[in-house]
């Protein structure tokens, strides 16, 4: 009877939750913190896979997502900044995604965008800098996506509870579920490889800042004199003493990554290096080693990230 009844539990739960994703984490690390009315779902994940890849995203047809974050580069790309549909050269560096769900708050200096699903309208219906071009054009993603039978079929098993809507806000909340699955635990640092004098300066010197699992304290300094083209926290909070100051960026998969700092200034790790207080060119050379310990190349090279083989996947 126990095991009847144990059984019948079980089987409750799964019906409830017909797809609870599973967070492949190594011990220690605890799942991201989700939105509760954005439950992550696979049907959701495979949306936000399709759309993160697809160009009918901008205004022309021209820029996806992942036109910008490459994940071979750990889904930065190789450029110092990358200009937006029409041209509006881009103002700061494109950073990698590796372990983004679990950021305090994202892009490099402003505090107040907190989750993934916010992110989302920053390239997509930004206007400083223009990115994908969309402000506005609401109707027009509508109507665009809502064309394609696939679309429609995805939108209904990803969002059962509004009979698959399709609006910028589902469109964000798939993107985000998507983004959440790029984790990133399987670099030599984590398997306990990583070259011993490199680790020790490293400790010593930089994880004050590039702490915890992600190498960031998610919290923002200033390294160098501001520039007036970039106050960084300072354009939002509006206090002087803010101006300059970046969010620490996430090391995971550093060496991929470059160009490096906020305005992709640093072309090599070695000036990125250099552009800290107090940088000892005597350390360079092991901390670069250090850093390389940090790219996985399992998730550099996970099929399940990538642009999908089949777009129209149910
Ligand atoms: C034109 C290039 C470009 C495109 C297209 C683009 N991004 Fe970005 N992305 C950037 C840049 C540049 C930043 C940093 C912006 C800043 O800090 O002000 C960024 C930041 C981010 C961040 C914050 C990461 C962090 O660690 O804080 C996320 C998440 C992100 N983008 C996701 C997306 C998604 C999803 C899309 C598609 C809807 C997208 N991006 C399209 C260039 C781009
Ligand atoms: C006081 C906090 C702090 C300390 C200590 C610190 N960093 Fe940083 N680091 C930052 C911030 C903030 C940035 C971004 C600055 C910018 O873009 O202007 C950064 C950027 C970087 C970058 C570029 C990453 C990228 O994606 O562009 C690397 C590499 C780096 N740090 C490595 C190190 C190493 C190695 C040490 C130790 C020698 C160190 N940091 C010490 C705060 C710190």
């Amino acid at each position: 009877m126990k095991r009847i009844a144990a059984i019948i539990v079980a089987f409750t739960l799964i019906a409830a939750s017909p797809a609870a994703f599973h967070w492949p984490l190594p011990q220690g690390v605890a799942p991201p913190a989700i939105p509760p009315d954005n439950p992550i779902s696979d049907a959701k994940i495979a949306l936000g896979r399709r759309l993160f890849y697809d160009a009918d995203l901008s205004v022309d047809g021209t820029m996806a997502c992942a036109t910008c974050h490459e994940q071979r580069r750990g889904f930065a790309d190789g450029n110092v900044t990358h200009a937006g549909v029409h041209g509006d050269p881009g103002r700061r560096n494109v950073p990698g995604l590796a372990n983004v769900a679990w950021r305090r708050s994202l892009t490099w200096g402003d505090p107040r965008v907190t989750t993934l699903e916010q992110q989302v309208a920053i390239p997509l219906t930004g206007r400083f800098p223009v990115e994908m071009g969309m402000a506005g054009k609401e109707p027009e993603l509508r109507r665009r996506l809502g064309r394609d039978s696939c679309y429609r079929t995805m939108f209904r098993a990803a969002f059962p509870e509004t009979r698959g809507r399709i609006d910028q806000a589902s469109v964000a909340k798939a993107l985000a579920a998507f983004q959440r699955t790029f984790v990133s635990f399987s670099a030599p640092i984590d398997h306990g490889d990583a070259p011993a004098a490199g680790a020790a300066i490293f400790a010593a010197k930089c994880a004050t800042c590039h702490a915890g699992h992600d190498f960031t304290d998610d919290q923002f300094h200033r390294l160098r004199q501001a520039t007036s083209s970039d106050r960084g926290l300072g354009e939002v909070t509006g206090r002087i003493g803010d101006d300059g100051a970046f969010r620490t960026p996430s090391l995971r998969n550093v060496s991929v990554t470059g160009p490096w700092l906020h305005d992709g200034s640093a072309t090599t790790l070695d000036q990125a290096l250099m552009a800290h207080p107090n940088a000892d060119t005597a350390d360079t050379p092991a901390l670069i080693a250090f850093l390389a310990a940090l790219t996985d190349n399992a998730f550099l090279t996970n099929p399940g990230l990538s642009y999908p083989d089949s777009i129209c996947r149910l």
